[in-house]
């Protein structure tokens, strides 16, 4: 396979980018779904903005450096990414609070309904945002199952909440389909585009989406903590309101009023002041990203897991595979059921192969195809059948759990 996987390699259009990112020796990272790994351009840029910016210009880079207008020109770069116009998308925030700011705005703009429609096994932050909303008597959740979404959208649905990559299984759900179907019944819908942006091809616009939110964290490779983005249709962006009415989405925060009065555009969504070290560090992995492509990311990613699925297969490894089998149905991940997915993790990472656990069960692998080459995908699938086939994750070492998992 290591023959193979070089012979993948030499013909990989993408084969430079991977020197623009900082790969530790000896590390096979197949976990840029979570954290991408660091643009080498990164530490220079943040560099400048401690050492010059804030060391030298101090409060004069709020003007000179453009510090002021980060969120707004880091959404415009985002936006091409999403299938969005360049004032559509603000950087700002985590996705949780952007979340808690859009279903806000969502109920607001169909104040003769209350039900928020998601799916039971969302990612939990999206769940729990709407149950926040739910206990201060807001909103009233309804979770159904995948195949029953279309069912539950009656008149009293105001808001269909959904993240297209499943964190999970990877699995994709059609947006255009589900946007359609939730306008049919008269709801607004918002797209938790964590797994996606910068990962694949969306088309906000081109599927009629009303609201978007995003990490900056995973394969826009911003850094730990990274500012997320979201989206508002350009059609809303007048009448939206959010309820985090903090100074630095007024209309004129410098005009220092005792009213609010919510800035026009997509600003309007900004709550305190912008983080700027965040925002340098986003802007650096969104250009980088942009300048590669989604789409040649995407299909990158597709032949990388197909590959690992077929190396699996020749090293005798037959775990369950709890991602759609067809490509064109994931996004750039592959899940699969394991007991002990915990050790069995545990036992990967200490041979330098990182990827990820999901409880209670799920063994998960992100491929972050702007610095994973075929090589080390058939290094890592040699790596896990080894770890199975020795039962070395049943080391003492492997079973215990550290806070984040
Ligand atoms: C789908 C999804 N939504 C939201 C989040 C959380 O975002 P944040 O930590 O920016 O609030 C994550 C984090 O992994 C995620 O996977």
């Amino acid at each position: 396979m290591l023959d193979r996987a070089r012979v993948l390699d030499a013909g990989d259009p993408l084969e430079e980018y991977r020197e623009r990112f900082l790969v530790p020796e000896g590390v096979i990272y197949l976990d840029g779904n979570s954290l991408g790994c660091l643009p080498k351009a990164t530490p220079a840029r943040i560099e400048q903005v401690v050492r010059e910016e804030w060391g030298q210009d101090l409060i004069r880079s709020w003007n000179s450096a453009g510090w002021i207008d980060m969120p707004a020109r880091v959404g415009a770069k985002i936006a091409p990414l999403i299938g969005a116009q360049p004032h559509e998308v603000i950087a700002c925030d985590s996705t949780s609070v952007n979340l808690f700011k859009l279903i806000s705005a969502a109920l607001a703009l169909r104040p003769d309904r209350k039900v928020v429609l998601s799916e039971p096994g969302n990612f939990p932050t999206d769940l729990y945002m709407i149950e926040g909303l739910e206990k201060q008597g807001l909103a009233e959740r309804r979770l159904a199952e995948r195949g029953k979404l279309v069912e539950a959208l009656d008149d009293g649905v105001a808001l269909l909440l959904l993240t297209h990559t499943h964190y999970k299984t990877g699995e994709l759900f059609d947006m255009g389909e589900l946007t359609r179907a939730a306008h049919d019944a008269g709801a607004l819908v918002l797209w938790d585009l964590s797994h996606s942006g910068g990962a694949l091809p969306v088309d906000l616009n081109g599927c009629g989406a009303d609201f978007a939110v995003g990490c900056g964290y995973k394969y826009l490779g911003g850094g730990p903590g990274a500012p997320a983005y979201a989206f508002v249709a350009e059609r809303h962006l007048e009448a939206a309101q959010q309820p985090l009415t903090g100074w630095m989405g007024h209309a004129a925060p410098f005009a220092f009023s005792d009213d609010y009065a919510a800035a026009p555009g997509v600003e309007k969504l900004l709550c305190g002041t912008p983080p700027i070290l965040g925002l340098a560090a986003l802007e650096v992995g969104v250009d980088l990203i942009a300048e590669i492509g989604v789409e040649r990311l995407y299909a990158k990613a597709q032949k990388l897991s197909e590959f690992f699925r077929q190396c699996l297969a020749e090293n005798g490894v037959t775990l369950d595979l709890v991602s759609p089998a067809d490509p064109a149905r994931r996004g750039s991940q592959l899940s699969f059921r394991a007991g002990q997915a915990y050790a069995i993790c545990q036992a990967l990472i200490a041979r330098g192969v990182i990827g990820d656990f999901r409880d209670p069960d799920i063994l998960r692998f992100g491929f972050a195809p702007a610095y994973l080459r075929f090589e080390d995908v058939a290094e890592a699938a040699r790596h896990l059948a080894e770890v199975l086939e020795t039962g070395e994750w049943q080391r003492e070492e492997f079973r215990e759990r550290a806070a984040v998992t």
